[in-house]
């Protein structure tokens, strides 16, 4: 047996690295199926030209993390239950304290050549006839012309602003808008003070991160989570709890008697299953946080679309002692190329956010900061808003249509509010990993939670089942034709047993 794998030797990723993160993917796109065997270390080593030992020391790593077993006299085989096919009722493995001592065990911090990392880059941009990509706008709804009115005449007045320093913590008048903005929308009572403007949501975690993460420093994270986050406290050396998620949102009761701890959590529409933290565990939560002297990390990423159900307010909106840091991004309601998030800080760290955010960059670029801080208070940004809002409730009813039309009785999660919802694949279809290579080969784009940004700590399988689909960035035409089209892949082109979902929340 050779493994396709493609090493590239400029020392920018270490060998051994590479080799982990392809043969994983290769077992989690079902390239690689539970019982195979992988190539002796030897032969490996052979046809990609490194040594022995750095496949060994690969396939060690993907043992440690259960995607292999190492059997002796035979090799390394691919594990029968891989960690990233268990969901909800993973729960029942954490036992108080042994599965997470297990996992957290395991996470200890990395050595640099072990990071892992998956870009939010779409795989097949504008390569689908379909592509139900997660998380993406719609490009044809951001705002350009208001945008360059408002851009050029920021840069006729620019003055010295481009030549100058400016406060790390950003554009007063941004920070301004952002706090008048979330005190109706999320309520959250800030001041402008306590609001920093980041690069993105990923800036913002990494900010936390550079003021509390050191090696061994305890990080909870919800389980499925989002990539982004958890390989980021794994970068920073941090020991991961991961928690199950259930419908109600994270399961408080398991949370771990550790103190100083920092917990991720997307409370609004969790990524990447859609479910919203119930207030019980919201408050739960919070007491959990103020008794262990832990902070909790909000990341409220796509919060702005709910289509049914009360609007609830942010965590933080709750957090009277100031135990909550906020974290918002401009990535989904206006565009992730602008690189705009920020974070809201309980008071007593805003000084030394100071600290931190100007030995890492100074603050963020200035022309961007102000345009926005425009857009904003020039009423543009709500009805940007309420415009978006609309399409993106029809195109989420296109696809619960397309999806009871071709699927009857459609299974889905997540779906009252966000960019994307995850449909549960009815028993007698394939796997998720097979659905998305059969889709990919008819032109359209579906993804499983690992592929669709997303990754699971735990043993049980029901993953495999679940598949993420992104509707924000499709016309309801595409999207009724990439499900249909799907449907044909999978030989389906069955009636439904029940349409009436189709009409849902105008
Ligand atoms: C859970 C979650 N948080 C944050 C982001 C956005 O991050 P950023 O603001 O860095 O673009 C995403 C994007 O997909 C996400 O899924």
């Amino acid at each position: 047996l050779s493994l396709p794998l493609e090493i590239v030797a400029d020392g920018k990723i270490g060998l051994q690295c590479q080799i982990f993160d392809q043969v994983r993917s290769m077992i989690l796109n079902g390239v690689l199926r539970s019982g195979e065997l992988l190539p002796a270390t030897r032969t490996l080593g052979e046809q990609l030209g490194v040594s022995r030992n750095t496949i060994t020391l690969a396939y060690e790593r993907l043992a440690a993390e259960g995607y292999v077993e190492l059997r002796k006299s035979i090799g390394a085989v691919v594990a029968v239950q891989i960690p990233e096919t268990g969901l909800f009722h993973s729960a029942k493995n954490e036992v108080r304290g042994q599965f997470r001592h297990e996992l957290a065990i395991r996470h200890r911090g990395e050595p640099i050549e072990n990071l892992r990392s998956q870009a939010l880059i779409n795989p097949h941009v504008r390569k689908l006839e379909a592509d139900f990509w997660v998380g993406r706008p719609d490009p044809n709804s951001f705002p350009l012309k208001t945008w360059s009115k408002i851009v050029g005449r920021r840069l006729k007045n620019a003055g010295s602003a481009l030549t100058e320093y400016r406060d790390s913590a950003g554009l007063p008048e941004l920070r301004t808008a952002i706090a008048d903005h979330l005190r109706p929308a999320r309520g959250i009572a800030a001041s402008a003070d306590q609001i920093f403007i980041v690069g993105g949501c990923q800036d913002g975690l990494n900010l936390i991160c550079r003021m509390m993460v050191r090696p061994g420093s305890d990080a909870v994270i919800e389980t499925p989570c989002y990539q982004g986050a958890a390989y980021l406290f794994e970068s920073y050396g941090a020991k991961l709890y991961p928690i199950s998620v259930d419908e109600k949102g994270l399961m408080t009761s398991n949370l771990p008697d550790t103190k100083n701890a920092i917990a991720y959590v997307t409370p609004s529409h969790q990524y990447p299953l859609g479910v919203t933290l119930s207030l019980d565990r919201r408050l739960e939560l919070i007491a959990w946080a103020e008794r262990t002297n832990s902070y909790i990390l909000e990341d409220d990423y796509d919060s702005d679309f709910r289509f049914s159900g009360a609007p609830l307010a942010a965590l933080k909106g709750l957090d009277r002692v100031e135990r909550v840091i906020y974290v918002g991004t401009f990535s989904k309601c206006m565009g992730a190329g602008l690189r705009l998030g920020y974070v809201v800080l309980p008071s007593r760290l805003v000084a030394k956010a100071r600290h931190i955010k100007t030995l890492m960059n100074n603050g963020q670029p200035w022309l961007e900061q102000a345009a926005l801080a425009d857009f904003m208070t020039s009423g543009s940004y709500e009805r940007h808003l309420r415009h978006i809002r609309k399409l993106y409730l029809g195109r989420r009813n296109a696809l619960l249509f397309a999806l009871e039309k071709h699927f009857g009785g459609s299974d889905v999660i997540g779906d009252k509010a966000g960019m994307h919802l995850v449909w549960r694949i009815p028993n007698q279809l394939p796997s998720a990993p097979e659905i998305e290579a059969l889709a990919l080969a008819t032109g359209v784009g579906v993804y499983t939670i690992g592929s669709g940004g997303a990754v699971h700590f735990g043993t049980l399988s029901e993953s495999d089942r679940l598949l993420v689909l992104g509707f924000s960035s499709l016309t309801e035409r595409e999207i009724a034709i990439g499900i249909s089209k799907l449907a044909a892949a999978l030989g389906r082109t069955t009636k439904p047993r029940n349409t009436a979902k189709s009409g849902r929340e105008k």
